[in-house]
């Protein structure tokens, strides 16, 4: 049966007992094994597009003692002879632990069904059709449902798993990966995102060694420590060469990526939630979902990898209508004033915006509080009330005041527009809703609430503190014209009740950001947590942007974008220009240079005080705000393609191509001068060799496509710290 039609070959062929899913320049293919394991389902090949299998399916030299070693299955199970780490484990009501799925059915749909409560990539029939493989374990009546996906433009395959107990006792699902795969050699090498606060999201790369390796996160959210994304790539891979394959967990919980290299020669892959944290009790007839992993696979480098998932995420992920709109530049109060705010220091600050050209003003932490007033980290959170005394005509008339004032140098009335900072899964222990429902916070039994940033974490999992949740954001957002909400989220979990607890708490606030993004979609929301702690896909379904980093040093911004960019596309990062020195790295750079950096993210900012500003930089701000939005566009919904990485080159640099290739923009950056040397030639990539471009370097001038991609651009820096921005123009 055939669904959709990729460009060579129909998207779904299935051929008997034998699947096929194929993308313009990927094919997946397994099938019912009748040999070894009979029943099982067996990987035939994930790589370039084929539309037969390969010449061997699985040939070993010599025998082993294990029956089940040289296979590449699709859903590893536990106890029966497979000695690698499972996809599933499941205890049973008697107390053993064994599971022996066999196929029984498929169905084949056309779209892509939703995943229940959770987020997960969506499409229209023309751009996704779905496989479900159903598998039956007769000595447990437990059923379980593999769900393949596949968008053939995005060469994206998405998998989740659905456990469901049909038998008549409770069971327990202690692990289950969402995705599965057992790659054919053990000559790979994997990257991974990895980090801490204010420098999230660097790319590490390792040879995958002998055994069992990997990371994940138990800190209850996605974390600053590592991201829910691997790639694994040829050895010899780089940027723009040779095959990768990236993996994406749709999920904003705690998650756990394994990596085994078998001692016969193949690599298993698993993707999922971390089994610490689950032990899901399911009654007779319930069923436990996975969040959904996206699979892209790229022959052509990981630049290209990223691409795809930049795409399939701006358009198959994010729903909000702002995805591809350009972002207003903004100012937050936060770097430039901390928890001093109050109707004055707003008016100040937002005047101060308004005539710098800021489109958006937004206030952030410190705002709030009556009993507890919110003038430091030590109380407040939880009580979602105006501070009366630093606001005591409440927050809408300095709101609406805002949106009076006139952005300077615009040519249409542009009037400034205000957002606003919230926390609301957070409670200090000093706050009204700590006394009212001390129950409603995150304990186990009497052990000690442990605090983090002087802060406790609502249990989001309980129905009564979701309903919380949402009237209070309610109320809040219904008082003043609000434009943008930061919803921040700066510690991780504590004292569960329960592992499964863990699950349920991301479940409860995936229905929060659900209800409140559909009722308020005319807002702009932004995802935070403690900077990137919370940058993930899961997120992304209902916060069109996030947070990048509290990092704002542009050195270090560097990697943490082009880290971020490895998955995420740029239009979801926020990026703002702060004070030098670096008032967390202590290191002095140009105006330039931070604002070029923070071009590259979506969306674009100041994160300073204006009136404490070099009067110099101060009269820099509106001209580079103008090329800010200038290059927004293109930042946005463009192509991102990473010349050369941070991680290896004293000249970082980026091409942004716009959709219909017309347009383009460059980012090159000097980390250090080096005397007596010769600058290097910066070779484009991505563009169409033969056309011709106008271009300014040192004067304007016309080159084709193929000049800027074979000669390249030899720029003339000058000292540390130096960049330059370049627009490209199809003539
Ligand atoms: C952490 C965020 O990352 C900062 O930008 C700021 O909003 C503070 N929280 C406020 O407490």
């Amino acid at each position: 049966m055939t669904i959709i039609t990729s460009q060579s070959s129909p998207a779904i062929v299935v051929d008997g007992t034998s699947f096929a899913l194929n993308g313009n320049n990927v094919s997946y293919r397994f099938h019912v094994d009748t040999d070894n394991a009979a029943g099982d389902l067996i990987l035939d090949h994930f790589g370039g597009p084929l539309t037969e299998d390969p010449v061997a399916r699985i040939a070993r030299n010599g025998g082993g003692w294990s029956t089940q070693a040289h296979l590449r299955r699709e859903f590893p199970d536990l106890g029966r002879g497979d000695f690698r780490a499972p996809a599933v484990h499941i205890k049973h009501a008697k107390g053993f632990a064994i599971c022996d799925f066999k196929y029984q059915s498929h169905t084949i749909v056309k779209g892509k069904p939703d995943l229940p409560n959770l987020p997960s990539t969506f499409g229209s029939d023309d751009e996704v059709s779905t496989l479900i493989v159903h598998l039956w374990d007769s000595c447990s009546s437990v059923a379980a449902d593999l769900s393949y996906s596949i968008f053939p433009e995005h060469d994206a395959i998405v998998r989740s798993v659905s456990i469901t107990n049909k038998g008549s006792e409770a069971i327990s699902v202690e692990k289950l990966a969402s995705l599965s795969v057992d790659f054919p050699h053990d000559d790979y090498d994997m990257l991974q995102l990895r980090g801490e606060w204010a420098r999230e999201c660097t790319r590490g790369r390792r040879s995958v060694d002998y055994g069992l390796q990997g990371f994940g996160s138990s800190a209850g959210f996605s974390s600053h420590y590592h991201n829910p994304f691997l790639s694994l790539v040829s050895s010899s891979t780089t940027e723009s060469h040779g095959d990768a394959w990236g993996f994406s967990l749709v999920y904003t919980g705690s998650f756990n990526i394994e990596v085994e290299q078998s001692p016969q020669g193949l690599t298993r892959v698993l993707v999922g939630m971390n089994p610490s944290q689950l032990s899901c009790p399911l009654g007779p007839g319930e069923s436990l979902t996975s969040p959904e992993c996206v699979s892209v696979f790229s022959s052509s480098g990981v630049g290209n990898m990223s691409r795809k998932f930049h795409k399939l995420y701006r358009r198959n992920l994010i729903k909000s209508k702002f995805v591809n709109e350009p972002r207003p530049a903004l100012l937050n109060s936060w770097e430039g004033v901390y928890f001093d705010v109050n109707e004055a220091t707003i008016d100040r600050l937002a005047q101060a915006s308004a005539n710098l050209g800021v489109k958006l003003f937004v206030l952030d932490d410190g705002w709030f509080g009556d009993k507890h007033p919110r003038i430091n980290d030590k109380a407040g959170l939880g009580d979602w009330v105006v501070n009366p005394k630093r606001f005591p005509n409440s927050l809408k008339p300095v709101a609406e005041n805002v949106c009076k004032l006139k952005v300077a140098g615009s040519t249409d009335d542009t009037r400034l527009k205000f957002g606003l900072w919230i926390e609301p899964e957070m409670v200090n222990a000093r706050s009204e809703l700590y006394e009212q429902h001390p129950d409603w916070i995150l304990h186990a039994g009497d052990y000690p609430r442990s605090e983090t940033r002087q802060q406790l974490v609502l249990n989001v999992a309980l129905p009564e503190v979701q309903e919380f949740i949402i009237a209070a954001v309610t109320r809040i957002l219904e008082d003043a014209p609000i434009s943008y909400v930061k919803w921040d989220h700066n510690r991780g979990t504590h004292e569960s009740p329960s592992p499964a607890n863990h699950h349920a708490y991301i479940l409860g606030i995936y229905r929060v950001f659900d209800v409140l993004t559909s009722r308020f979609p005319d807002i702009l929301w932004e995802g935070c947590a403690s900077g990137g702690g919370r940058f993930d896909p899961g997120i992304l379904q209902y916060f069109p942007q996030v947070w990048t980093s509290d990092g704002t040093d542009p050195l270090d911004r560097i990697s943490i974008q082009f880290g971020t960019s490895l998955v995420y596309p740029p239009s979801t990062m926020g990026a703002h220009i702060s004070v030098s020195p670096n008032e967390i790295t202590g290191r002095s750079t140009p105006l330039q240079f931070r604002a070029h950096v923070a071009m590259m993210g979506g969306s674009f900012g100041l994160e300073l005080d204006p009136d404490v500003m070099p009067e110099d930089d101060r009269a820099q701000i509106p001209g580079l705000i103008a090329l800010a939005e200038k290059i927004n566009p293109i930042v946005i919904r463009g192509d991102m393609w990473r010349l050369n990485l941070p991680e290896t080159s004293n000249y970082p640099s980026a091409l942004f191509i716009s959709e219909d290739g017309n347009q383009a923009v460059l980012f090159a950056f000097q980390i250090r001068t080096t005397n007596v040397h010769n600058y290097p030639f910066l070779r484009l990539q991505g563009l169409d060799p033969s056309a011709k471009y106008k271009l300014d370097v040192d004067g304007e001038r016309i080159v084709s496509g193929a000049t800027l991609m074979n000669g390249g651009i030899q720029f003339r820096f000058g000292s540390d710290y130096d960049s330059k921005v370049v627009l490209l123009e199809k003539v």
